[in-house]
């Protein structure tokens, strides 16, 4: 185990929100919800596997809540998906809007059948008091010591909150309710320095950099915006160089909370760049867990990368900071 700042993690390789959605399949080959690769990869052995960002309500967003589809509501589920998530230049842009089961659903089915994995779980509030609310219910339906980190998104471009305005609020009156240690993700499109101060003031105990940046694709021939909320966040291999430099400028400014840092991550090369950036650990998203439809058959071969990665992984330690 290693301790950032109070967070037990199994080692510095976790995973990013929502990627591996709640943590655990509706059933083994579930269609929606968790990635196939993820059916061959033993997700306990990973730092910590983030939750997708939970609200206090149910939440369809730009997505939908269906569960099952069967095979002739297998073209409906494509259509779903290409509304709120596209491969785009070097990434994916995607939408989905906080569509999730909400908080409760989340601690009675898939909390008591994860407790063997290290989780953070992601919760996100359109207000300073849903997010007291939040903490509210995680504190009172986890165990102590269950959860490793609530993590907080307050960097999400596919919700209408204006989260500049409400996250001082938020950190002030939910870090010290929290009985377990808070992480603050951090938006490259935000003030990010700002709020890095701001999560040092109110006793957050790590950061998480970064979320998807603001984008924006267009069909060429029409005009019409490719995604149903028109506006992503885009994420993978395209972000990676603005994850590094987030980073590295957060040392630059001489923020000293451990750093969970993401953007692009896929192999051993780019998890050691990210700690030479200034990096205490190291997240895996989009370019592990999204694969085109058509080579979802690979899965087994994809999750064979991932596996290799995790076990390098448990061997790394980033560089002492005065090292780097
Ligand atoms: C499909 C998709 C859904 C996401 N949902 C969430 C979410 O619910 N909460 C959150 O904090 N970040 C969410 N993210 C952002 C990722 O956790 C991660 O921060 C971002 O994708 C950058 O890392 P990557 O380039 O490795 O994917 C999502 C990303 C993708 C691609």
């Amino acid at each position: 185990m290693i301790n950032l700042n109070g967070i037990q993690l199994r080692n510095r390789l976790v995973t990013s929100a929502s990627l591996l959605g709640y943590g655990a399949g509706r059933g083994r080959f579930a269609l929606t919800g968790l990635s196939p690769i993820a059916n061959f990869v033993d997700l306990r052995r990973f730092g910590a596997v983030t939750v997708r960002t939970v609200t206090t309500q149910p939440r369809e967003g730009h997505f939908t809540l269906r569960e099952s589809f069967g095979l002739t509501g297998i073209p409906e589920m494509i259509r779903l998906y290409r509304g709120a998530l596209r491969e785009v230049d070097g990434g994916w842009l995607n939408a989905f809007g906080w569509s999730n089961i909400g908080i409760e659903r989340y601690f009675d089915e898939y909390y008591p059948r994860t407790g063997e994995q290290v989780r953070i779980l992601s919760i996100g509030g359109f207000g300073v008091d849903e997010f007291v609310e939040l903490v509210e219910v995680a504190n009172r339906r986890a165990a102590p010591g269950t959860l490793a980190a609530l993590e907080f998104n307050v960097s999400c471009h596919n919700v209408n909150v204006d989260f500049e305005a409400i996250i001082e609020e938020v950190l002030k009156r939910a870090v010290p309710l929290s009985r377990f240690p808070v992480i603050l993700k951090l938006s490259p499109d935000f003030d990010y320095l700002e709020h890095a101060r701001l999560a040092v003031a109110h006793g957050v105990a790590a950061l998480a950099a970064i979320n998807t940046v603001k984008g924006l694709r267009l069909d060429p021939a029409t005009g019409a915006p490719l995604l149903k909320n028109r506006y992503g966040g885009l994420s993978g291999r395209a972000i990676k160089p603005i994850g590094l430099r987030v980073v590295s400028e957060l040392r630059e400014a001489g923020i000293r909370l451990p750093i969970i840092a993401g953007g692009g991550v896929r192999t051993f090369a780019d998890v050691r760049e990210y700690g030479w950036a200034g990096a205490d650990a190291v997240s895996l998203g989009s370019e592990a867990w999204l694969k085109p439809l058509w080579s979802m058959p690979l899965a087994p071969l994809h999750a064979l990368h991932i596996r290799r990665l995790v076990g390098q992984v448990a061997n790394w330690a980033p560089a002492a900071r005065n090292e780097r």
